[in-house]
């Protein structure tokens, strides 16, 4: 049975495993689209739309990292419009969201030229960092709800479900349920929704404590009683 298809892809003819996504089969031909909500470590699930292609005889852009390969596809990554989508989303996110400690999405708008000031008027995600556990820290003006976290602490790797994404619309936010402080929730403390944030809205308080000022062995004690204080110590 032949399982290889063949497809255009910026005028080249390629070859690709037809259960193949194309994220994949760009990345095999070191074109890889740039990315937002798409983790080596999570399932894709095609939210920021980042990704997305032109591919031709489709109305609307296709974002690579969910959408399937077929035979005769013909792939453009690299047009004004796939370029225009890409900038304005970062020119969007950049508006509403602190992305001062997010270097890919920096580098993204340097790559895709975004204006840093394009809305000046939007609407910030504005709020006050909760430091509720001995751990990490959330600072969710930062966050720009990637959803990677939730599914790290869910069904990708950790199995825990301890935050999911509460509210409606521009009020939408990643939330433990009923806004409980994460020691009164299942998380575990693996680290796991750290490791994959993009944009250092989910900090370890080591990291925190270091942009304080704190010194070694002030950090060690400011953890060691954190964690006496929840009884993990
Ligand atoms: S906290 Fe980080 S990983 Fe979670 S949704 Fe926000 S930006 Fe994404
Ligand atoms: S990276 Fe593909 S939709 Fe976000």
């Amino acid at each position: 049975m032949n399982n290889t298809i063949t497809l255009i892809i910026d005028g080249e003819e390629i070859q690709a495993p037809q259960d193949a996504t194309v994220q994949q089969v760009l990345e095999s031909i070191n074109k890889a689209a740039p990315i937002i909500c798409a983790h080596e470590a999570t399932t894709s699930e095609g939210i920021c739309r980042q990704c997305v292609v032109e591919v031709e005889g489709w109305r609307v852009l296709a974002p690579a990292c969910v959408t399937k390969v077929s035979t005769g596809m013909v792939i453009f990554t690299n047009s004004e419009r796939v370029n225009r989508s890409r900038r304005t989303i970062l020119e969007m996110l950049n508006a509403s969201v602190d992305l001062s400690e997010a270097p890919e999405l920096q580098a993204q708008m340097d790559e895709f030229g975004a204006d840093r000031e394009r809305f000046p008027h939007a609407k910030t995600r504005e709020q006050d960092v909760k430091d509720d556990n001995p751990f990490f820290v959330r600072d969710y003006e930062k966050c720009l709800l990637c959803w990677r976290c939730v599914q790290a602490c869910g069904d990708d790797i950790q199995y825990t479900y301890s935050i999911s994404v509460g509210g409606r619309g521009f009020d939408s936010k990643i939330s433990t349920f009923f806004d409980s402080p994460m020691p009164e929730t299942t998380c575990v403390f693996c680290g796991n929704c750290v490791a994959v944030c993009p944009t250092n809205a989910l900090k370890s308080k080591t990291e925190h404590f270091m942009e304080l000022g704190l010194d070694y062995d002030e950090i060690r004690q400011e953890k060691r009683a954190e964690k006496k204080k929840m009884g993990k110590a």
